[in-house]
């Protein structure tokens, strides 16, 4: 843990997290606000005073589980714990979580967690409900003052937050609340400060990086997102930068000039494109063509480096047909993407597409689900094989004992796990160039070599 200092522990918090990176990094400035006030992180729920869920609500499941988790633990409450919900969840069910739960004493989105320390005191000073939910439309700093960094060799930084794009079928503009960026000095001195630290990779985060507004300056001086990346790039001591997730409607081909100028920008994009179907994108409200999206792509594929495309899918959107699915299918193969993230329409609470007939029940989701995985999978497994025989650079990230392997990660994201030769132990955190030699679908085998 860097940055965070650490006065005389006594009070103990257990958090676990759900959902997608924003909300890791959300959970690194609850536990440093915790921990500057006082507050030592526990591993178990027995050992805490204080127990906390950062939550997600995407899809139906990631919320059940988090009502699964609260009344696993409903014998705790008589113990004097305290229980509180945090994130997604919290921000859209609000208040209602009380009367589902009814030992939950706090309900904060993610919008309020600089105003924890405050929110404590309350409970201690034995308020029952105590909630931090914001209006959503503020334009406050999302920022809390301290940060812990539970992630070691990789530093994350939100650059901007909430989302303004209100695809049918999401709950993120309700729950993150709209569209706010940070200035880009802000993001340059926290990105100097993870230097300092010793971080050699960064990611930025953002539900839609690409919209990322500058309001530092005048307004021709403003950077744009590439201009941002590429700056963030350039800082002294960072080998590596990854950001999270870009919009296609948004993308841009300055993305892919600047991660054709400045090196350390990964050779890695997240495009999610959800559909292979321009009709079914246009349900969805997604603001770009079948055709609009495989442009961005034949982009990225003109680049000077190989990037390695990621994407999302949804599949049984009301009223995808036969043949809009085949168009989905399609379009993976044309792409060739490196993986894809694929889930079964969830309806969400507040979303339009509620309100859409043409449910697809839920076999033949599930069916649909099977068939793009499996065609997911021959995909990778021929893109895959492709690497044998080529070195790559890695991040070492840990070791897997029971292998007695390595783990590390190319530029591209990919996983590549790896033997060493006799004496050398690679250290987590450092870089080692790796020669492949062996392929599954969803990672590489190789060779240190030194
Ligand atoms: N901002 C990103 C996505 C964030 S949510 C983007 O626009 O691409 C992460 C992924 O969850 C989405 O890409 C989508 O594939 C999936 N998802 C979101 N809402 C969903 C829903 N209601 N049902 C199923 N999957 C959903
Ligand atoms: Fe959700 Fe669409 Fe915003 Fe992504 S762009 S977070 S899918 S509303
Ligand atoms: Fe889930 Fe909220 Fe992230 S709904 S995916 S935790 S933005």
């Amino acid at each position: 843990m860097s940055g965070v200092p650490q006065s005389n522990p006594q009070k103990t918090f257990y958090l676990e997290t759900f959902g997608c990176q924003m909300n890791v990094h959300d959970s690194e400035k609850v536990v440093g606000t915790l921990v500057q006030e006082g507050y030592r992180q526990v591993e178990t729920v027995e050992l805490a005073d204080l127990v906390l869920y950062n939550t997600c609500s995407i899809r139906d499941k990631a919320e059940q589980k988090v009502f699964n988790r609260l009344s696993d633990y409903k014998k705790y409450k008589a113990q004097g714990k305290t229980f509180g919900v945090l994130g997604c969840v919290a921000q859209q069910e609000g208040e209602k979580i009380f009367e589902r739960a009814p030992y939950v004493s706090l309900v904060a989105g993610s919008a309020s967690y600089r105003n924890l320390p405050q929110m404590l005191v309350q409970i201690e000073a034995g308020k029952q409900r105590v909630t931090g939910l914001d209006d959503r439309e503020t334009d406050e700093c999302f920022e809390t003052e301290f940060t812990a960094r539970t992630n070691p060799h990789r530093g994350y930084i939100t650059i901007i937050e909430g989302c303004d794009k209100f695809c049918a079928y999401c709950v993120v503009p309700y729950t993150r609340g709209k569209e706010r960026s940070r200035t880009s000095e802000s993001v340059l001195a926290e990105a100097r400060q993870m230097a300092d630290f010793g971080y050699t990779e960064i990611q930025l985060l953002g539900q839609n990086v690409n919209s990322y507004k500058d309001s530092e300056g005048k307004p021709g001086a403003r950077k744009t997102f590439a201009e941002l990346l590429a700056a963030v790039g350039q800082v002294p001591g960072i080998k590596r930068v990854r950001f999270t997730t870009s919009h296609p409607r948004d993308f841009g081909r300055d993305i892919i000039d600047a991660i054709d100028a400045v090196p350390t920008l990964c050779d890695h994009v997240h495009l999610p494109v959800q559909s292979g179907s321009t009709r079914v994108l246009d349900a969805m409200q997604r603001l770009y063509t079948r055709d609009q999206y495989l442009e961005r792509i034949a982009w990225m594929k003109a680049a000077k480096r190989e990037i390695s495309i990621t994407s999302d899918v949804i599949v049984g959107f009301p009223g995808e047909t036969e043949a809009d699915f085949a168009e989905t299918l399609g379009l993976l193969e044309e792409v060739g993407f490196d993986a894809v993230f694929a889930f079964k329409y969830s309806p969400r609470p507040n979303t339009p597409s509620l309100k859409l007939d043409d449910a697809i029940p839920d076999a033949e989701k599930a069916r649909r689900l099977e068939v793009l995985m499996a065609k997911q999978r021959q995909i990778q497994i021929a893109r895959y094989k492709k690497y044998i025989g080529t070195i790559c650079e890695v991040m070492v990230e840990g070791r897997n004992v029971a292998r007695a392997q390595w783990i590390g990660r190319t530029s591209h994201n990919r996983t590549l796990n790896f033997t060493a030769p006799e004496g050398a132990i690679p250290k987590a955190g450092t870089y080692a160039s790796v020669i492949v030699t062996g392929s599954f679908p969803n990672s590489l085998l190789g060779e240190m070599v030194v």
